[in-house]
């Protein structure tokens, strides 16, 4: 079986309010990883259910996540797009790589303690094994590299231990060097944004506030207002980087506009540096919308028509699981499934 050496696998999940920060941290990276890669991008609805979701929503959502993968421009039939519960070898890898990986190895892990909080004997036992089952998503493509932001970090590294684990545990048996531990992809520098309310909490689809984000379904008035509001300081902006230090909210607001035109955030304090947030606001409402429009104008379009939608994630279900399949199978012999 052939190794590629550039095979990039990520994950987004269809728990809906896709958002800015979803965008310029993930979406917007995996059209440009085209180029240079094969790239397998998911919808992880197996993911999402580990918190309940209602299934009507989770159909929308699983949808609407295929369409801004396609509206930012990831080619659909060069790459593959699909939702994780089509290809079956996702769970059936999860299961052999939870014999894998240790229970002091997950108890390490900072999201789940985050996000079973206090009442950890109620979460799901899916949501402990989250990780498990996104590494089995890395692993059942042998991807090389997998472009994730900073709150994955973590995960990334649980899936090379396992991926390490199972090479060893089964070196003598066929698994030596069976998976390539797969790399991250840091993402560019602008790719942290953070709550339009508040400049020290991440941009967040679960905020209660819909005015702390933006979102991929907004309007170009909703955009506008939404900037237009968004927290700041009194000041005028800094014309250095340095000044930025301790103004979170101006930081922020400073780090979108440099994501969405592409610059650095040294050169947008060149053009804006002194000016009024009365007149940064409405600069950076105009970018936000030229730069978005195009996308959440074609997403809208592309859930209209849902059988569209659908067929792109049925044939990138089958090329999925054509690649997935070959390597499920390689595992099962390596590890002694008659
Ligand atoms: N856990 C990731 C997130 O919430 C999504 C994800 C699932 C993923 N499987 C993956 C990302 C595999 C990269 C690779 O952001």
């Amino acid at each position: 079986m052939e190794q590629p050496t550039n095979r990039v696998f990520s994950g987004v999940q269809p728990t809906g309010n896709l958002h800015l920060g979803n965008y310029l941290g993930a979406i917007r990276n995996f059209v440009g990883l085209q180029e240079t890669h094969e790239c397998i991008y998911c919808v992880v609805d197996m993911h999402a259910i580990t918190v309940w979701q209602d299934p009507k929503e989770l159909a929308h959502n699983t949808r609407e996540v295929a369409a801004a993968y396609i509206a930012a421009g990831v080619d659909a039939e060069k790459q593959v797009i699909f939702n994780q519960s089509k290809v079956s070898a996702h769970g059936e890898l999860t299961w052999v790589l939870n014999c894998v990986a240790r229970m002091g190895w997950l108890n390490r892990m900072t999201q789940f303690k985050e996000k079973a909080g206090k009442n950890r004997e109620n979460a799901s036992v899916g949501l402990y094994d989250y990780p498990v089952l996104m590494a089995a998503d890395i692993l059942a493509y042998r991807a090389t590299h997998v472009p994730v932001g900073d709150d994955q970090k973590q995960h990334l590294e649980l899936a090379r231990d396992i991926a390490q684990k199972f090479n060893n545990d089964f070196a003598a048996f066929g698994g030596e060097e069976f998976f390539p531990l797969p790399e991250p992809l840091i993402m560019g520098a602008a790719t942290r944004v953070m709550s339009l309310r508040d400049g020290s909490k991440k941009m967040s689809k679960s905020d209660p506030s819909d005015m702390s984000r933006i979102t991929l379904t907004d309007s170009a008035d909703d955009i506008a207002k939404k900037i237009r509001k968004a927290r700041t300081d009194p000041e005028p902006l800094p014309s250095e980087l340095e000044g930025l230090k301790e103004r979170a909210e101006a930081d922020n607001l400073v780090g979108i506009y440099a994501a969405l035109a592409d610059m650095t955030k040294e050169a947008v304090l060149q053009e804006h540096g002194g000016s009024q947030f009365s007149s940064f606001k409405p600069a950076l409402a105009e970018l936000a919308n030229e730069k978005l429009s195009p996308i959440t104008g074609e997403m809208a379009r592309l859930m209209e028509d849902t059988a569209y939608i659908d067929s792109v994630l049925k044939s990138g279900g089958e090329r999925a699981d054509a690649i997935a399949q070959p390597i499920l199978a390689k595992v099962k012999e390596i590890v002694g499934f008659v």
